[in-house]
C-alpha cells in the first residue's frame, strides 16, 4: 500500500505512479487527517510512505497520524520522500516510526521535486530548475519501484548520528512554534469555494461568512490552501502578491 501525503502534487505524482509501477493502492493520508481518520489500514504488499520534507524532516503531524493509525498485513516499509533540496533527517524519523510499530523498515528513497514553500525569504525556484527536476523525476521514480517490487535495499544517502542530533530540535522547534496562521489573509477575490477549509489537513480552516477564517493558532505551512486556491485569493500578510504558485499539475506534461 502507498501511503501518501501532498500538499501540492508531488508526493501524489511520486505515490500514484509507484501504485501505477507496483499495481498496488494509494491512500491519502491528508485526507485521512482532515477526518481525524486513524481507522487501521491493511496490505498484504509492503507499506510505503510518500511525503514531502518539512524544515528539514518529516511533517510531524503525519508522524503522529501514522503512530495512531494501526497497519496490518505486511510487516515491512519503506518511505520515499520528495523534496526542493534536502531532505535531512526525514527517513531516520520514518526508520523510528516504523521500528516503534514492530515494522521492518528497509530505506528512505528522496526525489527531488520543485520547492512549493512560499512563504519566507527563500527566492522564487525559476523556471529551469522546475523543469530539471520534473524531467528527472521519472528515472528516479522507476528506480525506487524496482527496489520495492524486489523488496530490496534502495541506495540511500546516509544520515548521520551527528546529523541526526543537528537537525531533531529544529524539526520540534518549527512544528510548535514557527508555523504560526495569524499572517493567513483571504482578498476580495474569494469566490467562497470552500476548497481551502475541505483540503486543510489539520482543519485550521472554517468557512465563516463564506470567507476561509484560520481558526488555530498554528498550523503545518503546507500550503495547500494557498497554492491550490483558484483564485490566489490567500495570501501571507501581503508578501505573495508577486510570486508565482506552484501546484504540480500545472506541470504534468513535463513528466509524460
Ligand atoms: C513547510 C515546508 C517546509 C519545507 N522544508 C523543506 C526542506 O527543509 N528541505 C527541502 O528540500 N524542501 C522543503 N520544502 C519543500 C517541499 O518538501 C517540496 O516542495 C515537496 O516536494 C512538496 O511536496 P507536496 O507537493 O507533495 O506537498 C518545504 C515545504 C514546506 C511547505
Amino acid at each position: 500500500m502507498i501511503m501518501f501525503f501532498s500538499a501540492t502534487g508531488n508526493s501524489r505524482f511520486v505515490a500514484r505512479s509507484l501504485a501505477k509501477l507496483l499495481d498496488d493502492e494509494a491512500v491519502d493520508l491528508m485526507r485521512r487527517m482532515h477526518d481525524g481518520d486513524t481507522s487501521p489500514l491493511s496490505s498484504a504488499k509492503p507499506f510505503v510512505l510518500c511525503m514531502p520534507v518539512y524544515v528539514d524532516g518529516m511533517p510531524l503531524p503525519i508522524y503522529r497520524h501514522l503512530k495512531e493509525t494501526p497497519l496490518q498485513g505486511s510487516r515491512m516499509a519503506y518511505a520515499v520522500v520528495t523534496m526542493g533540496s534536502y531532505a535531512g533527517i526525514a527517513g531516520r524519523q520514518a526508520r523510528e516510526l516504523f521500528t516503534s510499530k514492530q515494522m521492518e523498515f528497509v530505506g528512505c528513497a528522496e526525489i527531488a521535486m520543485p520547492r512549493n514553500y512560499l512563504v519566507g525569504l527563500a527566492p522564487e525556484e525559476k523556471l529551469e530548475s522546475i523543469e530539471a527536476k520534473l524531467k528527472a523525476a521519472p528515472e528516479g521514480i522507476a528506480r525506487v519501484a524496482d527496489a520495492i517490487a524486489h523488496q530490496a535495499q534502495y541506495e540511500e544517502r546516509h544520515v548521520s548520528n551527528l546529523e541526526y542530533r543537528l537537525v531533531l530540535p529544529f524539526v520540534y522547534a518549527w512544528d510548535g512554534l514557527a508555523f504560526p496562521t495569524k499572517k493567513f489573509v483571504a482578498n476580495d477575490a474569494c469566490i467562497s469555494c470552500g476548497k481551502c477549509e475541505r483540503t486543510c489537513p489539520v482543519s485550521a480552516i472554517r468557512m465563516v461568512g463564506g470567507m476561509p477564517t484560520w481558526t488555530k493558532r498554528h498550523c503545518m505551512h503546507c500550503m495547500a490552501c494557498i497554492q491550490n486556491c483558484p483564485t490566489r485569493a490567500i495570501d501571507y500578510g501581503n508578501a505573495l502578491q508577486r510570486k508565482r504558485r506552484y501546484r504540480f499539475e500545472k506541470y504534468r506534461h513535463l513528466v509524460e
